[in-house]
Formats: C-alpha cells, structure tokens, sequence
C-alpha cells in the first residue's frame, strides 16, 4: 500500500486482468509440442529457463514479426512441488489415466510442457532449439511433436478440425482462471494427448460412416445430428444448461514414410474437469454409446496435464521449494540406469526413440 492510502483501498480498486501467457493465439500453420521431464538436480536450470523464455521467444521472432511466434509453457502436478514455493493451482493434478471397454488413455510422463506456435516451422525449431540447448543437460525430453496445418485446417482422417472453438470473449471465459481461484487467475490448464491414427482401415469406410463417426459432413463441414458421434460427445453442458468449452489448438503430424498420421491433441480450459469430462465420455461412453467411434481408428498414446501460468508468473518465479536446495536433492551418484528405468508410472517409453534418452 502507498503512503497515505486508506486501508481496503488497494481491494476496493478493480484488479487488472493478469496478462496471460499467448494461449489465446490464433491458428497458426506450424508448432512443435516439446514435453520434457525435469531430472533430480535440474530445477534451479529449469527456473532459469522459465524466466528467460519471453526474452528467448522475442530473440528468435523478433526479426520476423509476420511469423508470429509464441511460445507457452506449462507445468506438471510433480514438478510445481519441486519447482516452486507456493499454493497449488486448484485444479492441478497428474492426467487420470482412462481404461474404458474398448479403448485407453494412458498417463505418461511430463512436468514441463512447451507448445511453440508461429506462421513458420522454421521459427519453432529455432525456439525449440534454444530451449533444449539450455535444458539439455537438466530435462529428459518425454515427447517431441513437430505439427503442421494440412490442406483447409483438416486433420489427418479428411475433416475441417477446430470449427467450434470458442473466439473472443467466449474464448477467455473458457480458458482463463478467475475469481475461484485468485492467486492463479490469468492461469490456465492443458491437456495434451498424442493420437496415431489407423489410416488404412479409417479410408476404407464410405464418406458417409466416416461422417457419422465425426458428426460434420466432411467437404462442406456442416454439423450433423448424430447420437454417439464425437461432436456429440463432446458437447457438454454444465448444471445451469450453458455449453463447457475448451479451445483447441490440434495439429496433424506424421512421418508417411514410417506410415504415421496422427493427431496431436491439446485442449485448454479455465479448469481441467471440463477436458476430463469430454475424455471420460469418448473413453467410457455415455448410454447408449460405450464409446466415440473416433477411437476405433485413433489409438492415444501419451496424456498429460499442466498448469500454465500466466506471463507474470514467469517473470518473477516463486522461491525455490527448501528441498529443491538442500544436497540431498541433488541426483543419486549412482544410479546409472537410463531415465526410462527410473519412472515408476508406466512410462510408454515415448522419448525412447531419442538417441539421448538410451
Ligand atoms: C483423434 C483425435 C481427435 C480428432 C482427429 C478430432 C477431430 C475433431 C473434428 C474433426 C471435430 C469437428 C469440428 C470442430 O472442431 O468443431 C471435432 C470437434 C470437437 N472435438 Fe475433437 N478430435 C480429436 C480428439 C478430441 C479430444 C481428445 C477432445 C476432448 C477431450 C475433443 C474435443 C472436441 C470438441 C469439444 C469438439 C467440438 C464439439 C462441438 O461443440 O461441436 N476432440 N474434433
């Protein structure tokens, strides 16, 4: 409080609005989704990283305004404990796995996510590049997802993908944390899943099925009235009758010469129960539908949750936790087995690909 101001006067005035970090960017045509887990005795490099990552994301876009480059950074439900000094977010916690009749979500690993987006691959992968260069030594990288927009904003099964997303102000109500919890307002949640996708078996159906499976004609994209399709499942409404919505940001990726085509999925909410909700109804259905038929041709292999703080947040970070500080936290010196040996989770091994991680 200043000199001379009257007690309650700092909370009678209207608090700004927390500038969030850039979740509500636009659609871009390029991203990498990087998801990183944090190694014993890495966290002091990692901060130094989060306070820098504006500064680095101004460094590589700044000379190409029209690229629009943004980066977001997300935390894990583990490493906020181990990274920060302060309350928990309400909503964070780690994904909750689904096993439903016929098909799975797994949890996998992840404490930071970092979803680069901008009108150029190139500047991603620049961005990318800083970041692991900086981390390198203090991450074991869990997941790295170069996507791309395919034909008019498609995904990789043929259909218009994001159409109902919320825009405006629609779109920060749905995002961004407020008054239910105010140490974290501006924040928000995101979910992310990376899905292969069956291609053969999904082109081998008429139009009409795969239309029926989506819930949207596929060339002209116009929404269709379908029980037990995805866009009906995904459409949920909360006890006062208004819709709960999320806001997409999917992109296909793949490698035709390896015969991947996936999507990858990444949802962010005001609270990450609106997300789960949608989950539990494609993965345990919702009578009379034991599951979205999307799923019969989508197989999810990764699934995790984050905090995302807004951008105040990074520029100055709550104190490190005392345990973070003390020796002991420092690694093991000898624990000589390889990252994926050491997670207790059920890892699907997902950065095993990566020459680093054996
Ligand atoms: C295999 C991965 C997925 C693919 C290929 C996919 C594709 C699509 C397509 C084509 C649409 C219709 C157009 C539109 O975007 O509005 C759609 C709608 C939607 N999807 Fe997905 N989706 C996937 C996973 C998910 C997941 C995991 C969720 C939620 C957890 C989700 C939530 C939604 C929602 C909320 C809508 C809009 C429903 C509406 O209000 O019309 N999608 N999706």
């Amino acid at each position: 409080m200043g000199p001379g101001a009257a007690p309650g006067a700092a909370s009678a005035a209207p608090r700004p609005d927390p500038e969030p970090q850039p979740v509500l960017s636009p659609l871009t045509t390029a991203a990498i989704f990087l998801v990183v887990t944090v190694d014993p005795g890495g966290e002091d490099t990692v901060r130094d990283l989060l306070e820098d990552l504006p500064g680095l994301t101004r460094a590589v876009g700044f000379g190409s305004p029209d690229g629009a480059l943004s980066c977001v950074a997300g935390v894990g439900s583990d490493a906020w404990d181990r990274l920060f000094a302060a309350p928990r977010p309400a909503g964070l916690h780690p994904f909750r796995a689904l096993d439903g009749p016929r098909h799975r979500a797994p949890a996998t690993p992840g404490d930071l996510l970092f979803h680069l987006r901008a009108g150029r691959l190139d500047l991603c992968f620049g961005l990318a590049a800083e970041i692991m260069t900086r981390l390198r030594t203090a991450v074991t990288v869990r997941d790295e997802v170069q996507g791309f927009t395919y034909q008019d904003v498609r995904d990789l099964l043929g259909f218009v993908d994001g159409t109902e997303n919320p825009v405006g102000a629609a779109a920060r109500a749905a995002v961004l944390i407020g008054e239910e919890d105010p140490a974290h307002a501006g924040g928000s949640y995101v979910i992310v899943q990376k899905y292969l996708h069956d291609l053969d078996a999904w082109n081998a159906l008429p139009v009409e099925a795969q239309e029926r499976i989506i819930g949207r004609t596929k060339s002209g994209n116009v929404e269709r009235d379908d029980e037990g399709s995805h866009v009906t499942l995904n459409t949920i409404t909360g006890p006062d009758g208004a819709e709960r919505q999320i806001l997409r940001d999917n992109m296909p990726f793949g490698s035709p010469g390896r015969g991947e085509f996936g999507t990858y999925f990444i949802g962010y909410a005001r609270t990450p129960e609106v997300t789960e909700e949608m989950l539990r109804n494609m993965f345990l259905g919702v009578p009379p539908t034991s599951h979205d038929p999307i799923l019969d041709f989508s197989t999810a292999l990764t699934g995790t949750l984050f905090y995302v703080p807004p951008a105040g947040f990074l520029d100055d970070l709550p104190p490190l936790p005392a345990a973070a500080t003390a020796p002991a936290a420092a690694a093991p010196a000898a624990d000589p087995s390889p990252a994926e040996d050491r997670e207790p989770d059920g890892s699907l091994g997902i950065g095993g690909l990566n020459p680093q991680n054996r």
